[in-house]
C-alpha cells in the first residue's frame, strides 16, 4: 500500500508549489473520495484513494518523472567522494518520495556534460529507454575544438552517417556505431553560423544508441576533439529553454507522452 500526503500528490501533478497547492485547498475546489478536503496533510492510499478536482478526476501517477538541464561539475551517481552529484540538485520532496520507488537516472552524462537528463522512479520506463535494443535518439549540440570546412563537414556527415568504427577507450570496447546524423550551420538554420563564417565548430549530432562517451569518441575517432557538449532531447522530448543550469521540474502530461 503506497501512502502519500494530499498536498504532494497534487504538487506533484502540475498544481504548483506546496503554496499555490495549499490556497487551491482552501478554495474548496478539492474532493477526496467524494467530500471537499482543505486539509494538506490528510495520506491518501494511492491505490484506492480518489481525487478529484473541480469535479474532474486526477489521474494519479504513480512514479516521479523529472527534467534536469544538468550542469557541469556534477556527476550522474548516487555518490561520489569528490563531485557533488545530480541528486544534490534535486529537491529533498523527489528523493522521499513514497510514489514508486527510488529515484534514478535515465542513463548518464559525462561530469562535464550539460543538458536533458530525466530522472525517475519508474524501473520500466529506463529500461525502455536505456535498453540497447530500443533506438531512441538522442540529439546533441557539440562544440569542436578545431572548426572544419564545408568539405570536411561533408566528409564528417558521411563517416557518421555510415555507422563509424570507434576504437576502445580504457576499458570500454571497440564499436561500431549506428549510423549518426550530423546537422551543420547553415544560411537556413543560421543561428548555428559562427563567426568564422562556414568553418564551423559547431554541429548537432544524432545519436541512436548510449554507448560510454560515445559521442566525444566518434569526434575523436575523426580527430577532432569535443570542448562542449549539452543534451537538447531524447525521442520527442526538447530541453526546457526556461530551465536554469542546475534545475529539474516535473515533466508534464504531454511530455511524458513522448516516452511512454
Ligand atoms: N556522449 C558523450 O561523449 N558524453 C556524454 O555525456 C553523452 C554522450
Amino acid at each position: 500500500m503506497k501512502r502519500e500526503r494530499l498536498d504532494k500528490i497534487l504538487s506533484h501533478h502540475g498544481f504548483g508549489s506546496r503554496k499555490d497547492v495549499k490556497k487551491l485547498l482552501h478554495s474548496g475546489r478539492v474532493n477526496v473520495n467524494g467530500k471537499i478536503c482543505t486539509l494538506p496533510d490528510v495520506s491518501i492510499d494511492l491505490d484506492i484513494d480518489v481525487i478529484s478536482i473541480d469535479d474532474e478526476v486526477l489521474k494519479v501517477r504513480k512514479h516521479v518523472y523529472l527534467m534536469m538541464n544538468k550542469c557541469e561539475d556534477v556527476v550522474c551517481s548516487n555518490k561520489d567522494g569528490i563531485h557533488s552529484t545530480v541528486f544534490d540538485l534535486v529537491p529533498e520532496e523527489y528523493k522521499t518520495s513514497s510514489m514508486g520507488g527510488e529515484l534514478h537516472c535515465v542513463g548518464r552524462l559525462d561530469i562535464d556534460t550539460e543538458g536533458l537528463l530525466l530522472l525517475t522512479t519508474d524501473g520500466s520506463l529506463t529500461h525502455k529507454l536505456i535498453s540497447p535494443k530500443t533506438h531512441i535518439p538522442k540529439t546533441y549540440h557539440v562544440k569542436l575544438q578545431k572548426g572544419l570546412s564545408l568539405r570536411e563537414q561533408t566528409k564528417y556527415t558521411e563517416v557518421f552517417q555510415k555507422g563509424m568504427f570507434v576504437p576502445a577507450e580504457g576499458n570500454e570496447s571497440e564499436f561500431t556505431a549506428l549510423p549518426a546524423q550530423l546537422i551543420w550551420p547553415s544560411e537556413e538554420n543560421g543561428s548555428y553560423l559562427t563567426e568564422n563564417g562556414p568553418e564551423s565548430c559547431e554541429v548537432l549530432i544524432t545519436i541512436y544508441e548510449g554507448k560510454y562517451h560515445q559521442v566525444k569518441r566518434m569526434f575523436a575517432a575523426c580527430g577532432n576533439q569535443v570542448i562542449k557538449l549539452k543534451r537538447i532531447s531524447i525521442g520527442g522530448l526538447y530541453l526546457d529553454s526556461g530551465l536554469a543550469l542546475g534545475q529539474c521540474r516535473e515533466l508534464t502530461q504531454e511530455e511524458l507522452k513522448f516516452l511512454i
